[in-house]
């Protein structure tokens, strides 16, 4: 049996959420620069969105660039940049095919004018597809996204009246870039690195959290699918008892 065949297709994680890491590292083990990582990371990234999108997972997000990020050298901003503006243009027919919708995340107007030209293109073009939800997260971060959504809760409602009670879980979520988006179930993160590092911090309150010590470039189907049976084995109590959940 392999890896595949093991999965439950009836327990599945709606919403998988990838805190890609290592470029970095594996482009250095190999004697190469930084860039070089983050190139072959492109690769993982084409493997396991068909991987999500075969096994009929909802959403896949992905942590591509962090408002953090801005602070790493020029050339290699320059380069993420550049190879995010030309794997928006190369994947669109990818993405047609296999019936991906992609959306984003983030502050989406402080990137380059061309970057989010082409990534409002390609989202537009793949809004009516029905397949996979592919999110990728740039210039986000997580205190950024609960910042903003406090200053907009304040901004659109000055009115004296306003009743903070109104303030629940439901209504400030709906001020979240991920409206509408249900919380991962299962958030992946690569490298052996065990952070969260200003991710979704309010939407993985009740997620599963698995640790790879496999660089983000080698990543391929198979260790989303290793990530996945792994989640299967957990018990999500929700705050609740075993005794409870059935
Ligand atoms: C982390 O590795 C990776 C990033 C900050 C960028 C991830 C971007 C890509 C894989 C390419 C663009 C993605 C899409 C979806 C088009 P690191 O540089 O922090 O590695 P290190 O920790 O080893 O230094």
């Amino acid at each position: 049996m392999n890896f595949k065949d093991k999965i439950d297709s009836g327990r599945l994680p709606e919403h998988v959420a990838v805190i890609m890491d290592g470029n970095g590292r594996w482009a250095k083990k190999k004697g190469n620069q930084r860039i070089f990582g983050h190139k072959n990371g492109i690769k993982a990234v084409r493997d396991v969105v068909e991987g999500a999108a075969e096994l009929n997972i909802k959403y896949l997000t992905l942590y591509a660039f962090s408002t953090e990020n801005w602070n790493r050298p020029k050339q290699e901003v320059d380069a993420l940049m550049g190879l995010l503006v030309s794997t928006i243009e190369s994947e669109e027919k990818t993405l047609m095919k296999n019936n991906v919708r992609l959306l984003a995340i983030g502050n989406i107007n402080g990137l380059p004018k061309d970057v989010a030209a082409n990534l409002n293109k390609l989202i537009d073009k793949t809004s009516e597809n029905k397949g996979l939800s592919l999110i990728l997260a740039l210039n986000y971060s997580a205190r950024w996204e609960i910042l903003n959504a406090i200053k907009n809760i304040v901004e659109q409602n000055k009115k004296e009246d306003f009743d903070v009670n109104k303030i629940d879980a439901d209504f400030f979520e709906s001020y979240l870039n991920t409206k509408n988006i249900p919380d991962p179930d299962l958030l992946i993160r690569t490298s052996g690195e065990y952070r969260i590092s200003n991710f979704l911090i309010w939407q993985i309150a009740y997620a599963e959290l698995y640790f790879t010590k496999v660089l983000w470039p080698d990543f391929r189907k198979i260790n989303l699918y290793e990530a996945i049976i792994d989640y299967q084995t957990r018990e999500r109590r929700f705050g609740q008892i075993s005794e409870q959940l059935n």
